[in-house]
């Protein structure tokens, strides 16, 4: 199904399609040009799929927790919110294609500051969220037809990224009862093929909670170092470990190897998505370089959010993202224990992050999802779950599973997931559907 599918209208009129506007030209679908290959390739967001049905729910007066998105409800730092009012200047001008010179500095003397890794300007490029810089760094280290390895179950939008790209992502299957490991390093290699140009890494990982350890840190380093592949890591969660283990950044163990793109994000970490501000870090003077390239092709990422987060990593105090940490840990205890209670249900505790997934007793996770908007309610509530199928390069591998996001309080995430096994009680016995 293409994009325009899901959503024509045959004579004009402009609809709501998710949370995108569409525009509809007021001539019949048949006269229009097709649209690129790549355009139909690349997937609707399996997070944001159901958001109509919510919205609905919503407006039928349903109370919608909604456990789909990684859209914290912890305040942003009062420090970015003061950084936006000291904007001072009587116009807005581009920033520089790199990125606010006081954010580079704050940012990175931050980074050197907790994991002691020298970074300075010339590794840094400022990008429109980790997503811009994933997007970057696959079109710079990619040409259309090569490949990437990726762990299965994956982010779902790296999919997306690599349909704008043109890259093929290899999964490497990795299953929910051995708890999403690392795949070892001869399960690695058996996937690298003369295409083969990245493997990419997230960590801590959404969706799985896995965070590797050292030693597979340095596999993955070795394998990349022999084989001649770059080593892309995604550390937007890098702060949220558990149990015991600390962040890491992978520069610590790689030092200045040139393979190495860092991916980071200030979204998660300080409660800012709207905010738009992520990173590439490298010690590839090259890759910098042609990232920077495209980077000047796009101007600049947004000014007045760059200046406010310079002067909101001067100036936070690091109990923020302790506090965060802390809210975290409680809200994914609350979660694992509540999902304990409903039986038929396999997960366990993530070791990071802050998603979980969990496999329910129902054949179609996407079907119980959409009834939990559109048919339940509890007591005048229901829960908004992604499925988790959209997550998986090999879909069928997750067709039973859904992903939480444990980014409500802990009160609301226990009744939420007390809500989803009431509402999978009832969609196992066939009741409740209108
Ligand atoms: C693993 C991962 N990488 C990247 C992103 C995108 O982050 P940003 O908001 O910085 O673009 C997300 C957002 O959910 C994510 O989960």
């Amino acid at each position: 199904m293409t994009f325009l599918d899901e959503g024509f209208q045959p004579f004009g009129g402009a609809i709501w399609l998710e949370d995108t506007f569409v525009y509809q030209s007021g001539v019949p679908h048949m006269s229009l040009p097709p649209l690129s290959h790549r355009a139909q390739k690349t997937p609707a967001s399996p997070i944001r799929r159901l958001a109509g049905l919510a919205q609905a729910a919503e407006e039928r007066g349903t109370k919608v927790y909604r456990l789909n998105i990684g859209q914290p409800d912890l305040l942003s730092p009062r420090e970015f919110i003061d950084g936006i009012a000291r904007y001072n200047e009587q116009v807005v001008a581009y920033e520089t294609s790199q990125g606010n010179r006081a954010l580079i500095e704050a940012w990175s003397e931050s980074l050197n500051a907790q994991y002691g890794i020298g970074v300075s300007e010339q590794q840094m490029l400022i990008t429109m969220g980790a997503s811009e810089a994933l997007i970057f760094t696959f079109m710079v280290c990619c040409d259309p037809g090569d490949e990437i390895l990726i762990f299965d179950p994956t982010y779902a939008n790296y999919i997306g990224f690599s349909a704008i790209s043109g890259v093929r992502l290899v999964p490497l299957p990795c299953s929910i009862e051995r708890k999403f490991p690392i795949p070892t390093r001869a399960e690695i290699e058996r996937f690298i093929s003369p295409y083969t140009r990245a493997i990419l890494l997230c960590n801590p990982n959404n969706p799985t909670g896995t965070v590797a350890t050292d030693e597979e840190l340095r596999m993955l380093l070795d394998v990349c170092r022999e084989r001649d592949l770059y080593l892309i890591v995604d550390e937007t969660y890098r702060e949220f470990v558990y149990d015991g283990r600390l962040p890491r950044c992978i520069l610590e163990l790689a030092g200045k190897d040139p393979r190495v793109v860092v991916i980071d994000s200030l979204s998660k970490r300080f409660s800012l998505c709207g905010a738009r501000i992520g990173c590439m870090i490298t010690w590839n003077e090259e890759v910098r370089k042609a990232a920077f390239h495209i980077a000047q092709a796009r101007l600049a990422a947004p000014t007045i959010e760059q200046s406010a987060a310079a002067h909101m990593i001067r100036t936070v105090s690091s109990d923020y993202v302790a506090s965060a940490h802390a809210e975290y840990l409680s809200r994914r205890n609350a979660a694992v224990d509540a999902l304990s209670k409903i039986s038929g249900v396999v997960t366990h505790a993530p070791e990071g992050g802050f998603y979980l997934l969990a496999k329910l007793p129902v054949v179609d996770a996407e079907d119980f999802a959409q009834f939990m908007l559109t048919d339940f309610s509890y007591q005048g509530a229901t829960t908004f779950v992604a499925p988790a199928a959209g997550f998986y390069m090999r879909r069928e591998d997750g067709l039973s599973t859904i992903r939480i996001a444990f980014v409500l309080k802990e009160s609301d995430t226990r009744e939420a997931i007390r809500i989803l096994g009431e509402g999978l009680a009832a969609y196992n016995q066939g009741t409740g559907r209108r």
